[in-house]
């Protein structure tokens, strides 16, 4: 279909679904929300002469996944966004099934987008393409097509390009799936970000004494923090055990080390990195300061997604809130980026039992607490958090099906940072040990009940809102 059709489509529908989607009540505060349509994956994400820019898959035109457009915002501050024109759309036949996932980089002063255009054939396979496009000086995207066909030795699963420079080259990571149907991340290098040369596998099923560890390795990311190289990546296919993987999809880490020589990756166990009902596909980018950011989706493609009740309201999925990342002890820790706590509005402070402190507004609404002892924390009754000893639980009932299900982190509980927006929370643990992001739809809006014998310190901020 023609790029101006295709235009048209998308514009017909934010114009016609905007208004609807903004007036739902479960509508983030201050997270990223797509005006209508299917959003996942973050795409793109880095600061440009100053600005972040966040692209994003977005089926602009259903609730539904499909053929991927690239939708855009950009900040100034990692708070105030605004939506951007449409970065991407599958317009050209070697994106025809969607311009899937892919990082931007700054080639020389040209913010460049690597992509996979995603081709599907009748039969039910498919084909990838690894693309370029660039950005003029109007903030318009050109398309300069494939760079890359399907490598060889794996099917039609190789995606998600991750692209970084070091020491005057470039190198991508791919996720991808072998003709034995195990997951790897392939690492390519190339001089020019047209002619690329395929290094190696670095990591995956089956490599590096891992065993069966999934199908297919999706969205892998590969950046150096603190003296460890980190590389994140959401392994399909890994069997739930009691404390972890519980998620259709995970989403998670190893530190290591990389020798770009040869190819190799010298890494230790794999970490997820968040422990709640929905997250996935994060991407990071580096700011000017040097801080590595991260901002996942917070979502998983596992079917029980369309039973979220804003797809009624035409519009599914938001953004985790943006994360800064350090490594400690061969461990990823995340803290909600700085720039939030301009969010904050007046701070109340309660101590106590639990069972002393009184109900608390967390419509749009942060708090800091420290624990000693047990306690349960009722979310609007729709999402419950228990503090015990040996951990942490998140329960809540399957929208599809009904049934009861929970999610766990296992550790000493000492401190949890909790930010809240209508319809999600994400609980850090310990100053960033872990994180537990899941999505909720109270109804009426939300409040905040505890109970148990934990002596609390808090402290809770309303959160002022600022999506547009
Ligand atoms: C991850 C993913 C990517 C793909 C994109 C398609 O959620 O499946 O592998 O590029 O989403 O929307």
């Amino acid at each position: 279909m023609s790029e101006a059709h295709l235009l048209k489509q998308a514009l017909r529908a934010v114009v016609s679904g905007q208004l609807r989607a903004s007036r739902d009540p479960h509508r983030p505060a201050w997270h990223l929300a797509p005006p209508v349509g299917l959003m996942n994956d973050p795409n793109g994400f880095i600061q440009f002469n100053q600005r972040y820019v966040l692209c994003y898959q977005w089926n602009p035109l259903a609730c539904q996944h499909g053929a991927k457009f690239w939708g855009q915002w950009s900040s100034s501050d990692l708070v105030h966004w605004q939506h951007e024109p449409l970065a991407l759309a599958p317009s050209e036949s070697y994106e025809s099934h969607g311009c899937y996932s892919g990082s931007a980089v700054d080639n020389d002063g040209v913010l460049t987008l690597v992509y996979t255009g995603n081709v599907k054939f009748d039969d039910g396979s498919r084909t990838a393409w690894q693309c370029l496009a660039t950005r003029d000086e109007r903030g318009e995207y050109r398309k300069l097509g494939p760079v890359l066909a399907l490598p060889e030795g794996y099917t039609g699963h190789v995606r998600d390009p991750k692209v970084w420079q070091h020491e005057g080259q470039w190198y991508m990571v791919l996720g991808a799936q072998d003709l034995m149907l195990q997951g790897k991340v392939l690492l390519l290098r190339s001089p020019d970000l047209h002619q690329w040369t395929l290094l190696g596998e670095i990591a995956g099923s089956q490599l590096n004494g891992l065993g069966d560890f999934g199908y297919m390795w999706e969205c892998p990311d590969l950046f150096e923090l603190d003296g460890s190289q980190v590389l994140v990546v959401c392994p399909q296919g890994l069997a739930a055990e009691q404390w972890r993987y519980r998620n259709t999809f995970q989403s998670g880490y190893f530190c290591g080390e990389l020798d770009y020589e040869n190819a190799h990756f010298q890494h230790g166990e794999f970490h997820e990195l968040d422990h709640g009902f929905e997250f996935y596909a994060p991407q990071t980018c580096q700011s000017a300061d040097g801080r590595r950011l991260l901002i996942g989706w917070m979502g998983i493609p596992d079917g029980d997604e369309f039973f979220q009740p804003t797809k009624a309201h035409g519009w599914m999925h938001i953004m985790t809130c943006p994360r800064e990342l350090t490594v400690a002890a061969g461990r990823v820790l995340q803290h909600p980026a700085r720039e939030l706590q301009q969010l904050r509005q007046q701070e109340v402070r309660f101590s106590g039992s639990a069972d002393s402190l009184p109900d608390l507004d967390i419509d749009s609404a942060e708090l800091a607490l420290s624990i000693d002892g047990v306690c349960h924390a009722s979310f609007a009754d729709t999402l419950t958090l228990d503090a015990e000893p040996q951990g942490i639980t998140l329960r809540r009932h399957n929208l599809r099906s009904g049934e009861p299900e929970a999610r766990y982190w296992r550790g000493e509980v000492r401190t949890l940072r909790i930010l809240c927006d209508r319809s999600s929370i994400e609980v850090f643990i310990n100053d960033g040990e872990a994180v537990m992001s899941s999505r909720y739809f109270p109804d009426p809006l939300p409040q905040l009940r505890f109970s148990g014998s934990a002596q609390i310190a808090l402290r809770h901020w309303r959160l002022q809102q600022c999506v547009i």
